[in-house]
């Protein structure tokens, strides 16, 4: 069966102190759940955040990482460094990451099969631009998005996948997509992997939203079928949000 998750994507957001004293909050607030809590800290802040976290049930995972498996890449950070400091899941084709730093689905296949030579578990994230939901062609999009970075994978491999719709046109912007749009989306993602691989592996994969998820519309969204979870930004900043939209599941 699929598991609920709500994961905290913090992008580049607070400093060691700001992580030490939310990651403090969390703990404490943190609500009985049967869903996966999550938490992804900026890379600097990863180490102190998984000491931190050491007797909670709140996983630690990064934003990113580089394909590579170590070598001449200034900058970047691998899988095995991640993995070294306790960081078994990684956030992997952010639509931050595509716009601003030109990652494309070959480069994102390329990182989620590192991440899984790696046994790490990939938080895979996709979405489309408004322009594309204006014309239309957001399912052609999120299918394209889809096949181009991970329908090359077996099919034991998607025990490690975690997909996460995140509508660009969404995200941050207090627009968010209504819990149809987001139901529909899902289900059709559903369909695709039952049609590139089979039934078993489409009702196993955990899908998250994202895209201004807040307290107030968690519940709904979360109501749908075929929305496993939420991949959460800027509520996620603040603990009694977040705590908020963890209950919502
Ligand atoms: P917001 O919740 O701030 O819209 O961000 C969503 C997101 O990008 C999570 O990865």
């Amino acid at each position: 069966m699929r598991s609920k998750i709500v994961a905290g994507n913090w992008k580049m957001n607070k400093n060691l102190a700001e992580t030490e004293s939310l990651l403090t909050e969390l703990s404490a607030k943190l609500p009985d759940t049967s869903a996966e809590v999550m938490v992804a800290p900026t890379y600097i802040n990863l180490m102190e955040a998984v000491r931190h976290l050491e007797s909670s049930a709140i996983e630690v995972i990064a934003q990113n990482m580089h394909f590579a498996q170590n070598g001449a890449y200034t900058g970047e950070i691998s899988a095995d460094m991640l993995l070294n400091i306790g960081v078994e899941t990684v956030i992997i084709g952010h639509s931050e990451r595509r716009a601003y730093f030109g990652e494309t689905d070959a480069i994102l296949a390329k990182k989620v099969k590192t991440a899984l030579s790696k046994s790490m578990r990939s938080i895979f994230c996709f979405g489309e631009e408004l322009e594309d939901r204006k014309a239309d062609t957001h399912f052609n999009v999120v299918e394209k998005q889809l096949k181009n970075a991970l329908f090359s994978l077996n099919a034991n491999d998607w025990s490690k996948i975690v997909l996460a719709y995140e509508p660009v046109w969404a995200i941050g912007t207090g627009e968010t997509a209504s819990p149809e749009q987001a139901q529909e989306m899902h289900a059709f993602v559903r369909k695709t992997i039952a049609e590139a691989y089979n039934d078993d592996i489409a009702a196993n994969v955990s899908i998250l939203y994202g895209g201004s998820v807040k307290p107030a519309n968690a519940k709904e969204i979360f109501s749908k079928p075929d929305v496993d979870g939420g991949l959460i930004g800027g509520a996620a900043l603040a603990a009694d949000d977040f705590v908020a939209i963890i209950k919502a599941i």
